[in-house]
């Protein structure tokens, strides 16, 4: 076992200069479990994911709440996989991220993954401003997460958030308390850069 003993920063290595929130933002393992989330701050992530953007304001994304100490929490921390079961343990709340992904009205919603994702980058940047981490965990039994919500309709979990405190003296095992310290990379910008086919002649004579 490995202690972190000193508040470290992984603020990103930015091309330009970032709002703090974004380049501040982090996925940490090391959190304290004797943090317990409060009604504001819960309120306060719900309601930044409920004023994301949504293709025709179908606001698909859905949430199922657990808080530590709660069977409902024990639940979702069965079905994680075991690589993060191991730390995730110390979260305050473990929240299901689940989409929609059929209407009311039957109609499919194709946007209804890529919605839920952008609600859910809201709740991490203010999440960031309450000083709270959240680390996304796609690593989880999914049928079994998904038996565990009382959903009516098609909804899919995408992924459960472990939401809480960091705490720099919390003990991680290997391979984790590595990967706690370990620099955050992202591909250069220009990686990130399609170049377009050339316009047709008519209309680049237009
Ligand atoms: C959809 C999704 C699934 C993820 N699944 C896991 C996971 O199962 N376990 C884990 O430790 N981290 C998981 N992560 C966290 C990523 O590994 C992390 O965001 C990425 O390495 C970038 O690091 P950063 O968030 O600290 O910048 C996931 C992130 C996303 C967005």
């Amino acid at each position: 076992m490995t202690a972190t003993t000193s508040p470290i920063s992984k603020a990103a290595t930015t091309a330009a200069p970032l709002h703090p929130l974004l380049a501040e933002r982090w996925s940490p393992r090391a959190l304290d479990a004797r943090h317990d989330l409060t009604a504001d701050q819960l309120n306060a992530l719900l309601e930044a994911a409920r004023w994301a953007p949504s293709a025709s304001n179908t606001q698909p994304w859905r949430f199922a709440v657990a808080l530590r100490g709660s069977a409902e929490y024990a639940a979702v921390l069965d079905g994680l996989a075991p690589g993060n079961r191991a730390w995730a343990h110390a979260a305050s709340a473990l929240i299901v991220a689940a989409a929609e992904t059929v209407g009311p009205d039957g109609a499919a919603r194709p946007w209804a993954v890529y919605d839920t994702g952008q609600a859910v980058a809201h709740l991490t940047v203010q999440a960031q401003h309450e000083g709270l981490a959240v680390h996304q965990l796609g690593g989880f039994d999914r049928d079994r997460v998904a038996a565990l919500l009382a959903a009516p309709g098609e909804v899919t979990p995408l992924v459960v958030l472990a939401v809480g405190r960091r705490d720099d003296t919390a003990q991680l095992a290997e391979p984790f308390a590595s990967r706690e310290t370990a620099a955050r990379d992202r591909l250069p910008l220009n990686r990130l850069l399609l170049p377009m086919q050339p316009a047709p002649a008519e209309s680049a004579a237009a």
